[in-house]
């Protein structure tokens, strides 16, 4: 093996310990919705995803959680053969505190499921997506959680620089994050990296743009996957802003200091990992990815089934795809 093991890793950060699963499936809580708005940069967007304000006031999620976990919504009304829909869980995009800093309002970024179905082509809603982005400001709605221990910033966050990989929704965890290390006067070089298919589906643009021109330590690299733009002269996949943007990204990756979190569609993880492959030499890559000489002569040919037995994170990386 080429690396380090991950216990030893110069770098390694002490994560918070965090509540889970105060709130479980069997006896959910009531929230209220608090506001609900498109997020993506323009209606015309491919998909439609909304910005979903929860008021959790009263109940014993209020203050419960941490950026970077998730809370399960159990949508009304049952499934056709008459039982209760089971829970779907998703990321809470609020800073911790909540949106008022009183941990009143937690907040997700949720896309419609709106699909032809595979074999039947018939058209296919996606059950707790379209209920939840029905719902109008003041329905009531039944919620679990917090879940999730890891994908969390460090204890002590401005020991780090971070580099934040989305692709569409899995944005969600990260604006909590930059809230939250925003609020802490921003010690660290955030690097936020988002993908989408057109330039109209990004999320939070305006919100993102804003937080740039206000703290010179946080750069917004969007990759847009199916056109260019006067910016962006051909399309690109998020991994590809790594060597696009090595001016800023590099001495960041390089550095001890730095943790990479990935946030989004399942899959897009190897690709992040191929290209620091590419990029970083053995000794760098051993920050973050655990390899053997072998496949690192082979990157082309690496596969996702390969994680996490062959191509494994270490501490640095942090991962949450569905
Ligand atoms: C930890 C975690 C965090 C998450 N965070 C978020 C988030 O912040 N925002 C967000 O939007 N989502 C998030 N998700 C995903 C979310 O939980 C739901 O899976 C998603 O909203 C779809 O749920 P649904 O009820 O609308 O769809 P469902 O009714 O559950 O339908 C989805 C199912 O349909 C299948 N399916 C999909 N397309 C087709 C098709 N064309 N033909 C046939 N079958 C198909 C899928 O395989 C899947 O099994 C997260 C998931 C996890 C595990
Ligand atoms: N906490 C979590 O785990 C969490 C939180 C939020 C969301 N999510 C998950 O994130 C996903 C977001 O889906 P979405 O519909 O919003 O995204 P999307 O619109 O389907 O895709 C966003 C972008 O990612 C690109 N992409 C596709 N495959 C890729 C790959 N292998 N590597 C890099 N980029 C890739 C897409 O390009 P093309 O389409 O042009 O190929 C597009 O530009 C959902 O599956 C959701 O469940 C998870």
């Amino acid at each position: 093996m080429s690396s380090a093991s991950t216990t030893d890793l110069p770098g390694t950060p002490e994560l918070p310990d965090v509540t889970q699963h105060l709130v479980k499936p069997l006896a959910p809580v009531t929230g209220r919705v608090h506001a609900t708005r498109l997020c993506t940069r323009s209606r015309k967007a491919s998909g439609f995803v909304r910005h979903v304000e929860i008021d959790v006031s009263g109940t014993p999620l209020q203050d419960a959680w941490t950026a970077g976990q998730s809370f399960g919504v159990i949508p009304a009304g049952e499934t056709p053969d008459g039982k209760p829909h089971k829970l779907r869980l998703y990321s809470i995009a609020a800073p911790t505190g909540g949106e008022t800093g009183d941990g009143s309002i937690i907040t997700t970024t949720v896309k419609r499921l709106v699909d032809e179905h595979w074999e039947s082509h018939k058209l296919l809603y996606g059950v707790c997506s379209n209920y939840l982005c029905d719902l109008n400001v003041g329905d009531e709605i039944q919620l679990t959680g917090p879940v999730g221990k890891r994908f969390l910033l460090p204890k002590d966050p401005s020991k780090h620089d971070y580099i934040f990989i989305a692709t569409g929704t899995g944005i969600a965890p990260f604006r909590g994050m930059i809230m939250d290390l925003i609020k802490q006067g921003m010690p660290s070089r955030v690097a936020l990296l988002m993908g989408t298919a057109y330039e109209s589906d990004l999320l939070y643009d305006d919100e993102l743009r804003s937080l740039v021109s206000q703290h010179p330590q946080f750069s917004y690299h969007t990759a847009i996957s199916r056109h260019t733009t006067p910016e962006q002269t051909e399309p690109l996949y998020v991994q590809d802003r790594l060597r696009v943007d090595a001016d800023t990204l590099m001495p960041m990756l390089t550095s001890e200091r730095t943790l990479i979190y990935i946030c989004g569609l399942a899959g897009m993880e190897l690709g992040v990992f191929q290209t620091l492959a590419k990029l970083l030499g053995p000794g760098e890559l051993s920050q973050y990815l655990t390899v053997s000489d072998d496949l690192l002569a082979d990157v082309d040919n690496w596969e996702r089934s390969m994680i996490p037995k062959q191509l494994k994170k270490t501490k640095r990386m942090f991962l949450e795809v569905y």
